[in-house]
């Protein structure tokens, strides 16, 4: 077999795990979940789940793909073989190319909304319709470029030719230089939009209206949101993580790679919601519903228009959006690919091929969802809400229990400590407290999740 692949250097491994870390969970789900649930208590929480569980949870996903140097089936083969635990990887795989299917399209959404702000596209026949009806405007091109059949698709296939590019150079010519190229980008980026939204009138008011504590909006609901917020922003459940930590090299410190990875994570989200609120505020766009999705496509374009230069801030923005996304799908690409290419010794070119070419036709269908298609229901919901609900709600919190079930009860006692010590030449006073989270409260609260999820 070939020689296994590494990330070539400490800086581009990170840039590649906050790559995948960093997606369209925290650059819009995260403000509005956050908005609308409490504020600044409702950030507390997730910080608390980010620290109390994500960051264990992510330390048994990099134990295992470090010590295998194997992909997400793999890993478990190699640590305990003849044992059925690799089904706790085959879900993991399948969980990553059911998300990859849907995700591609949003992707393809931002793709092309940064293609239609540097164009004219976006900002074009403003003035015809007078400025009170801008949210109109927007809303019927989000409709146009949303949900109609072809030009989403071709953005979609835009991006899925993209990420074929990136995963063909292969690890650390491919993605980890994308990410060392972009992960500055998108920061740079960040800090800059920051700033000028922070510097609108009534910015202050914005920043309130994002973090005001509201404690009492605490309610069980909402610490299940947070919990499943922290688990999908961290990507954890979809095997992304022991796919990336096989490639670390043996004296990459994990602990400090995961707290690295989850505070800047952390960051964009909170930077996000800075951008975000003061701009809707000031502008007094507060009084629309705030979700998500006509969030980032309606009302931010509308904010734009009302500022200088609408198409620059714009373009900016949605430069950013496509940066996160862009780095999200080739991470979750890439565990499919390092599947067929371990467990089936395909060559990269052919792993890649197989992975992505079937998109083009299941994104397809996702995209359709929207259009032509929107009608289609199986279980009552869209193909792409169905894969969205079926991933999100089942698979990842059934993947992270198996993950902590069997680092913490069945794999090599040693196997943690190990990892957590780099085979003894780091201290890591923290493995015992790691080892009780794993083993009892992470299954036990995402089992909680899951239940909840379903009474
Ligand atoms: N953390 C990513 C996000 O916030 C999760 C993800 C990674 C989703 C890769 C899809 C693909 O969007």
């Amino acid at each position: 077999m070939s020689e296994k692949s590494q990330f070539a250097s400490k800086i581009g491994l990170i840039a590649a795990t906050v790559g995948s870390a960093v997606g369209l969970g925290n650059v819009w789900r995260f403000p509005a979940e956050a908005q609308s649930n409490g504020g600044a208590a409702f950030l507390l929480l997730y910080i608390i789940c980010v620290f109390v569980l994500g960051i264990p949870v992510m330390l048994a996903e990099f134990s295992l793909g470090r010590a295998s140097r194997s992909d997400a089936i793999g890993a478990f083969k190699v640590l305990s073989p003849g044992k059925p635990w690799w089904c706790v990887g085959a879900l993991a795989v399948l969980a990553s190319f059911l998300i990859l299917c849907y995700y591609m399209v949003v992707a393809g959404w931002t793709l092309e909304y940064l293609v239609e702000s540097i164009g004219t596209g976006l900002y074009s026949h403003l003035d015809e319709a007078g400025g009170s009806s801008l949210h109109g405007i927007f809303a019927a091109k989000m409709q146009e470029y949303v949900a109609t059949d072809a030009k989403p698709l071709l953005f979609t296939y835009a991006m899925i030719a993209i990420n074929i590019v990136v995963l063909l150079g292969g690890v650390s010519k491919g993605i980890e230089r994308l990410s060392n190229i972009l992960m500055p980008v998108l920061f740079v980026i960040l800090v800059l939009l920051c700033g000028v939204c922070l510097s609108l009138p009534g910015a202050s008011a914005g920043v309130s209206y994002f973090l005001e504590p509201d404690f009492s909006k605490i309610t069980p609901g909402v610490i299940v949101n947070a919990l499943g917020q922290a688990f999908f922003s961290l990507s954890l459940g979809m095997g992304i993580l022991i796919t990336y930590a096989s490639y670390y090299p043996s004296h990459t410190p994990l602990t400090r790679t995961s707290v690295i990875v989850s505070l800047l994570s952390l960051l964009v989200a909170v930077l996000m919601g800075l951008i975000i609120f003061p701009a809707v505020t000031a502008f007094g766009l507060d009084k629309e519903p705030l979700q998500g999705a006509t969030l980032v496509f309606v009302t931010l374009p509308e904010v734009f228009a009302n500022l200088p230069w609408p198409r620059l801030w714009s373009s900016l923005f949605f430069l950013l959006l496509f940066v996160a996304a862009l780095t999200s799908t080739v991470s979750i690409a890439e565990v499919s690919v390092a599947m067929l290419q371990d467990r089936l010794r395909f060559s990269r070119r052919k792993a890649v091929l197989c992975v992505m070419l079937p998109l083009f036709v299941l994104s397809a269908l996702c995209s359709l969802s929207f259009g032509s298609m929107s009608d289609f229901k199986l279980l009552g919901m869209t193909i792409f809400d169905l894969l969205d609900t079926f991933t999100t709600d089942i698979l990842l919190p059934v993947v992270s229990i198996g993950v902590c079930v069997y680092v913490g009860w069945f794999a090599k006692n040693k196997l943690l400590s190990e990892q957590l010590s780099n085979a003894g030449t780091l201290k890591a006073r923290h493995t015992a407290v790691t080892m009780n989270i794993i083993r009892y409260a992470a299954p036990a609260l995402i089992a909680l999740v899951l239940i909840y999820n379903y009474l």
